[in-house]
């Protein structure tokens, strides 16, 4: 079994505390959407899809334990609620489109006859609870058109190569994870030869969670530190870089961990193909370019302090920002769960496949 970031049951909800990570597993309760937001702004949980679905559970575990009387009190606090939750951590988009897609399907619902506060509230509680299971088949497709994809566009008989940065495994989402996800279809076809995982600083995804999810299975993995990236591509053949995503637009110009657009220069440099690997959960096509994504900054202990131990010099001063945009000239291929599209390619293939799912 995978490992879980999230377990939740009707009306409970708790999240493997990653902060403790690799050292503890402690799953930490959240009883509502106040502590939803908390766990994500600190980042007990991180992941563009992981942030969405804690956020969106906070909400069902809170309607579950104080329902609404009134319909219209229960659209405000969902709706209150959502932005809170959004504004915890705002380049992800997936929050930003799940608190869109909720409160337009409430209010679609809202307007039917008949409707009751307590059969709205039912409704977003399972709206909630789909993004789960919905998360792990969109990851598992995702892994398995992009390792096809790979296979097919790479010539390594004994197997493929990769690098990645960041976490974006089963601790990033609901399980089996993006980026990660394809390494993981790879693995199980027997056609994974190596993965490097960079340390990814500040924060370290990549030697904390990265390192313990490809332990945890068991596949063939060394740990870099993010400045190792080109003489690693140089002199251990890497095939393939396989990156995930927290905003990918219009355009395909991608906002991932900070690293990320380095990795994809140095790649190019190499010949090295570098694919974005995300769920229609974090395309945003309402943006035409890269050049308009909300780039979170965090705080500069992060970079200054490692396990509340300061190593930089005191007074430097820090900036931190946590995401960077890579441009789609960049980019070879952005992996979803509908197909595998150059960036050019990605508003009209992503729509037309949209589409047909809504229709099925
Ligand atoms: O700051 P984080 O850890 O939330 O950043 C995570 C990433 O950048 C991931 O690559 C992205 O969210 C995709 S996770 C499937």
């Amino acid at each position: 079994m995978s490992l879980e970031s999230v377990r939740y049951s009707r009306g409970s909800l708790q999240v493997l505390n990653q902060l403790l990570l690799p050292h503890t597993s402690q799953y930490d309760p959240v009883s509502g959407v106040r502590e939803g937001a908390e766990v994500i702004r600190t980042m007990k949980v991180r992941g563009a899809p992981a942030i969405a679905i804690v956020g969106s559970l906070s909400l069902a575990v809170e309607l579950s334990s104080h329902p609404l009387k009134q319909v219209s009190d229960l659209l405000t606090f969902v709706r209150e609620s959502m932005e809170l939750l959004v504004g915890a951590r705002p380049t992800a988009v997936n929050m930003k489109k799940a608190s869109d897609e909720l409160n337009s399907f409430l209010a679609g619902e809202a307007e039917k006859p008949g409707v009751t506060a307590q059969g709205l509230t039912e409704s977003a509680i399972q709206w909630a609870e789909s993004l789960l299971e919905q998360d792990v088949k969109d990851n598992q497709m995702i892994g398995d058109l992009g390792a096809q994809h790979i296979l097919e566009t790479t010539q390594a008989p004994g197997g493929v190569c990769i690098m990645t940065h960041c976490n974006t495994g089963s601790l990033a989402t609901a399980g089996y994870g993006t980026a990660l996800g394809v390494i993981r279809s790879l693995h199980s076809l027997g056609r994974l030869s190596h993965v490097f995982c960079t340390e990814t600083r500040p924060y370290n995804q990549g030697s904390r969670l990265t390192a313990y999810e490809l332990v945890y299975e068991k596949m063939p993995a060394t740990l870099i530190t993010d400045s190792m990236a080109a003489v690693t591509m140089r002199e251990r053949h890497v095939n393939a870089v396989v990156v995930g995503a927290d905003r990918v637009v219009a355009n395909g110009d991608t906002a991932n961990k900070v690293g990320t657009y380095q990795l994809a220069i140095t790649a190019k440099y190499h010949g090295i193909p570098f694919y974005v690997a995300a769920p229609s959960t974090s395309c945003d096509l309402s943006l035409p370019t890269g050049a308009s994504i909300v780039i979170e900054e965090r705080p500069s202990h992060e970079l200054t302090d490692i396990n509340g131990i300061r190593v930089a010099a005191p007074g430097i001063g820090v900036w931190n920002p946590a995401f960077d945009v890579t441009p789609h000239e960049l980019i070879t291929g952005i992996i979803t769960e509908i197909g595998v599209f150059k960036p050019g390619e990605l508003k009209a293939g992503l729509s037309r496949g949209l589409e047909k799912r809504s229709i099925v």
